[in-house]
């Protein structure tokens, strides 16, 4: 496993997101209240960038055909996607934000 910075807390307000790479990933990564939450950035229908997606609540829609996703446990909340996608740890160091990777 891989702890790899991805960003500043400063970078990402409250109530957004941020498409960031790790690894050779492109995830997307959230701020909900404070509490940082990284989700795969590729939408599992048709691969739109969900890290570009409207934060409401916890959940984001993703910007192609609007699917919309948990962003705290990557499920699908609403249609056309039908599978969730996949969760990343994250922690914050000070004012780094930090993804862990398998
Ligand atoms: S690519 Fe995300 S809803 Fe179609």
């Amino acid at each position: 496993m891989a702890t790899v910075k991805v960003a500043e807390v400063s970078d990402v307000p409250v109530g957004t997101g941020k498409v960031v790479q790790a690894g050779g990933k492109t995830l997307a990564l959230f701020n909900l209240g404070g509490t940082f939450h990284a989700l795969d950035n590729r939408c599992t229908h048709m691969g739109g960038p969900l890290g570009e997606g409207a934060v409401e609540g916890n959940r984001v829609t993703c910007p192609w055909h609007g699917s919309i996703f948990n962003i705290t446990n990557g499920e699908v909340v609403g249609p056309p996607a039908r599978r969730p996608v996949a969760t990343f740890p994250v922690h914050v160091e000070g004012n780094k934000v930090l993804i862990d990777l398998p």
